[in-house]
């Protein structure tokens, strides 16, 4: 019987598994535990079920003498420092497919609800601004027949390339076309890559003067990818057309963030895999993962 501390409580029953096999503590603060609380947390426990937004580095991992498994309640893993764990022989797993086809929905509802207003026109409703039927005021881009330009062709990417063959687009991706090229063809510009020193502000100021001055751009990838304070520049220099994110950088981002000033920009909580049922199946990976692993076998999605 390990100890095994979690950091969140989680959705779904599978966390019944692990309590029927383990000691399992759960940290029940509002907020996520501080870098100091998730250390004191840690402790002596042998497994950690953690979050995206715990910064699992170096240091935590040292400050854990006998952690031997990572379950990472999310498929990126760029919250944690992969090489510490490798160094120490500590599993790291991920929840990768379950949450697939939740984030390539939300990434086509961030597209519709950009191209269309949604928000903007939804407030202009509570806000009494409905005066009569618009001719001209929300008209927007339309989503059927455009050239959508998808970055990173993974799991991710390819299922929303699938649902864009529904709306009849045009998809180009970054496996077949350079990245240079399907920024300047595209309408929409989608971005489904991992966070890594390579993609880090991969979207900069040169990336975002390639694309059209109608083009949207969605994250709901990793915030990091994209450099804000230039994103912000382009929206208020209407370069682009405009952006919806499901992720930022930093996360939370606060309402006084100068970002939010920007025109034509929807921003989301980071809220891409948050579907009853994926959450469900993801508490079922992460648990798998960490039974498997404390058993001295290796996880069924392993990372490293
Ligand atoms: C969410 O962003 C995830 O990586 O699962
Ligand atoms: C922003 O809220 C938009 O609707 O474009």
């Amino acid at each position: 019987m390990a100890r095994i501390f979690l950091t969140r409580i989680v959705d779904g029953e599978a966390l019944d598994r692990l309590r029927a096999v383990h000691t399992v503590e759960v940290w029940t603060g509002d907020a996520p535990p501080t870098r100091e609380e998730l250390i004191t947390g840690l402790g002596d426990a042998e497994g950690l079920l953690c979050m995206l937004s715990d910064r699992i580095d170096a240091d935590v991992i040292a400050a854990a003498p006998r952690l031997r498994a990572i379950a990472n309640y999310a498929v990126g893993t760029d919250n944690v420092d992969l090489d510490a764990a490798l160094a120490r022989g500590i599993a790291v797993g991920n929840t990768p497919n379950v949450l697939t086809d939740a984030t390539a929905d939300l990434a086509f509802a961030l597209m519709l609800a950009a191209a269309r207003h949604l928000p903007a026109a939804e407030r202009s409703v509570r806000a009494d601004e409905w005066g009569t039927w618009e001719a001209t005021r929300w008209n927007g881009a339309e989503v059927h027949g455009a050239t959508l330009g998808i970055v990173g062709f993974g799991r991710i990417g390819r299922a929303v390339a699938r649902r864009a063959e529904g709306f009849s687009m045009n998809v180009l991706a970054t496996r077949a076309t350079p990245l240079a090229e399907l920024l300047a063809r595209s309408d929409f510009v989608s971005l489904h890559c991992p966070l890594t020193p390579e993609t880090h502000h991969l979207i900069d100021a040169a990336a975002l003067s390639r694309m059209k001055s109608s083009a949207i751009l969605i994250n709901t990838a990793r915030g990091g990818i994209v450099d804000q304070q230039a994103l912000g520049e382009a929206l208020r220099k209407g370069t682009i057309g405009g952006a919806a994110l499901d992720v930022t950088d930093p996360e939370p981002m606060r309402a006084d963030d100068p970002l939010l000033n920007a025109p034509n920009l929807i921003v989301l909580p980071h809220i891409g895999s948050a579907t009853h049922a994926t959450r469900s199946r993801m508490t079922e990976l992460a648990v798998a993962n960490l039974l498997a692993a404390l058993a001295g076998q290796p996880m069924p999605n392993a990372v490293v």
